[in-house]
């Protein structure tokens, strides 16, 4: 990879060190998580937002019995969790693991961020965690086959994606991107399930806790990123930015191969019907906005532009100020 002239930058020293105590005192990692046996539950509520439905205004969908509908939203909670799984395991992970067997070596900030990223790697190991046992969980309680699916459309392109890169900067650096756009992306693909009370008590507590961690990684990963911007060149900085961009589209897929999956477990009358007519994507001008103001964080608004990013600290602290307000 090309290095540039080292642009020293403290505050994004300084960034990642109060990211790191509050890590020690606010990661769930850190904390004694509840006992799913203490929330009880409720086989009268929903076990996933159903406002979140692809589907949700399909006439097959609306007609359905409800019965039916209710163990298709037991599902959506297991595709839901299984795709999280996914990216923590498939996407996050491999970018954690780069930073901290190599990190960047123009960099001045080499131990903390590898600091910040080994907790970030943790915390991502209890995601996964609390993800299969609150999917089990919810397949215990209702009775119903586990759905295992692997197709997801996130991971195919990110492995096509790594499969074309010719050069190993290029690679790490798709690696990095794509995790780097997700740790902002989960944000809100957790916003409304974590703030639906409603919801079965275990769903909402788990995603709520899982949301929590992710305001706090989509700081780390967008100060390590200025971090990377800065020893990039003009052609990698222009990689970078495309490679964020697209994650978009992959994070708004609407998964339709698993819920084909689902859909036929359940037996939901006129299934195919929704799976012609519903589209690939859904909520995508959410995750738009969302890395659009990244790529503005971490300075590759203009991809022309070489140099200190100094809207950082200010950007960084009402992330974290938002972080506390989750109720
Ligand atoms: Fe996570
Ligand atoms: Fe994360």
């Amino acid at each position: 990879m090309a290095s540039f002239e080292v642009v020293r930058d403290d505050s994004v020293a300084a960034m990642l060190k109060k990211l790191s105590s509050l890590w020690r005192t606010r990661a769930a990692v850190n904390q004694e998580l509840p006992e799913y046996a203490d929330l009880a539950f409720d086989p009268a509520k929903q076990d996933f937002s159903a406002s979140l439905l692809p589907f949700k205004d399909h006439e097959a969908w609306l007609s359905a019995p409800e019965h039916l509908k209710s163990k298709c939203l037991s599902y959506a909670w297991g595709i839901y969790n299984l795709k999280t799984i996914y990216i923590e395991c498939d996407i996050v992970t491999p970018a954690c693991e780069d930073l901290i067997k190599t990190p960047p070596s123009f960099s001045r900030n080499r131990e903390i961020i590898q600091d910040v990223i080994s907790e970030a790697l943790l915390d991502e190991a209890l995601h996964t965690r609390m993800s299969v046992s609150a999917c089990n969980y919810i397949y215990s309680m209702r009775g119903i086959p586990a759905l295992d699916f692997e197709d997801f459309n996130l991971v195919k392109w990110r492995d096509a994606a790594l499969a074309e890169c010719s050069a190993e900067w290029e690679r790490k650096l798709t690696r990095f991107g794509i995790a780097c756009a997700s740790e902002t992306l989960i944000t809100d693909y957790l916003k409304t399930m974590a703030e639906d009370t409603a919801i079965q008590a275990i769903c909402h507590q788990v995603t709520r806790t899982h949301a929590i961690d992710e305001w706090s990684h989509s700081s780390v990963f967008s100060f390590v990123a200025a971090d990377i911007v800065q020893g990039l060149g003009r052609a990698e900085r222009a990689y970078l930015r495309e490679t964020i961009l697209k994650t978009v589209q992959l994070f708004a897929n609407n998964e339709l191969g698993a819920w084909e999956k689902a859909f036929s477990l359940v037996g939901l009358p006129h299934y195919q019907d929704i799976l012609n007519d519903v589209g690939d994507t859904n909520e995508i001008g959410v995750y738009t906005g969302s890395v659009e103001a990244l790529i503005e964080r971490i300075g590759l608004a203009d991809t022309q532009h070489v140099g200190v990013v100094t809207s950082l600290p200010a950007t960084g602290e009402r992330k974290l100020e938002t972080a506390e307000i989750i109720p």
